[in-house]
């Protein structure tokens, strides 16, 4: 069983949905909620489902304390895999080597573009015919690092941007968990490639 960290700050609706589908597979668990805002939404998900949380207070210690915080969490609860969901932090490049497990992100647009915030409005106010979310290994820059998986859609702008962006969401909560069970699988092979893959379209 591999044990997971999710990362988040705000709702956590994809964390709920990560949990969920873990809650009943035989391959993963949800050992922890890693979050960074006070009363952040997330937390009462991570309650209603008896998921441990654990406050990373940067605002108080600076980033380089919160993460040797992460870091120690990870090695006593023997974590195998950190996933970002919603997690509004940029990890350093020496915490991702520390860490030694794989760090993976979701983000709501067919990276390279719209890194960042609002990417879905960004991209239904752009002139880009597609969007669409992409996951991704973590490296020390915004949204960036080796691609795992990416799914597009066609932008309807006959619909609105809500309507965009709850099809941008069922479209994460789909796909987040599949992608982390192939991730998992890998990683329960002891693969010599720290549970890397890729997965295509
Ligand atoms: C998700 O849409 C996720 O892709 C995005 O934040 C949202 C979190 O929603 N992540 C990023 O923009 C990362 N740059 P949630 O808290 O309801 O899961």
């Amino acid at each position: 069983m591999v044990s997971i960290a999710v990362f988040a700050s705000g709702k956590g609706t994809n964390f709920d949905h990560i949990a969920q589908y873990f809650a009943s597979s035989g391959i993963g668990v949800v050992k922890l909620l890693i979050f960074d805002q006070k009363d952040a939404p997330c937390t009462l998900l991570a309650e209603k489902r008896n998921i441990p949380t654990v406050f990373i207070d940067y605002k108080t210690s600076g980033k380089e304390n919160a993460e040797l915080h992460i870091l120690e969490i990870i090695q006593k609860e023997k974590i195998q895999l950190c996933v970002l969901a919603g997690f509004m932090r940029i990890l350093s490049q020496s915490f991702i080597q520390h860490s030694g497990i794989p760090v993976i992100n979701i983000h709501p647009s067919l990276l390279p573009e719209y890194k960042g915030i609002n990417s879905i409005a960004r991209a239904y106010n752009g002139n880009t015919t597609y969007t669409g979310i992409t996951i991704h290994f973590v490296n020390e820059r915004i949204d960036d690092g080796e691609i795992i998986f990416q799914k597009s859609i066609l932008i309807d702008r006959t619909k609105t941007v809500d309507d965009l962006e709850k099809l941008i969401h069922h479209i994460e909560y789909e796909n987040y968990p599949v992608v982390i069970e192939k991730i998992c699988r890998t990683i329960e092979k002891k693969g010599d490639n720290n549970g890397k893959l890729s997965i295509t379209r």
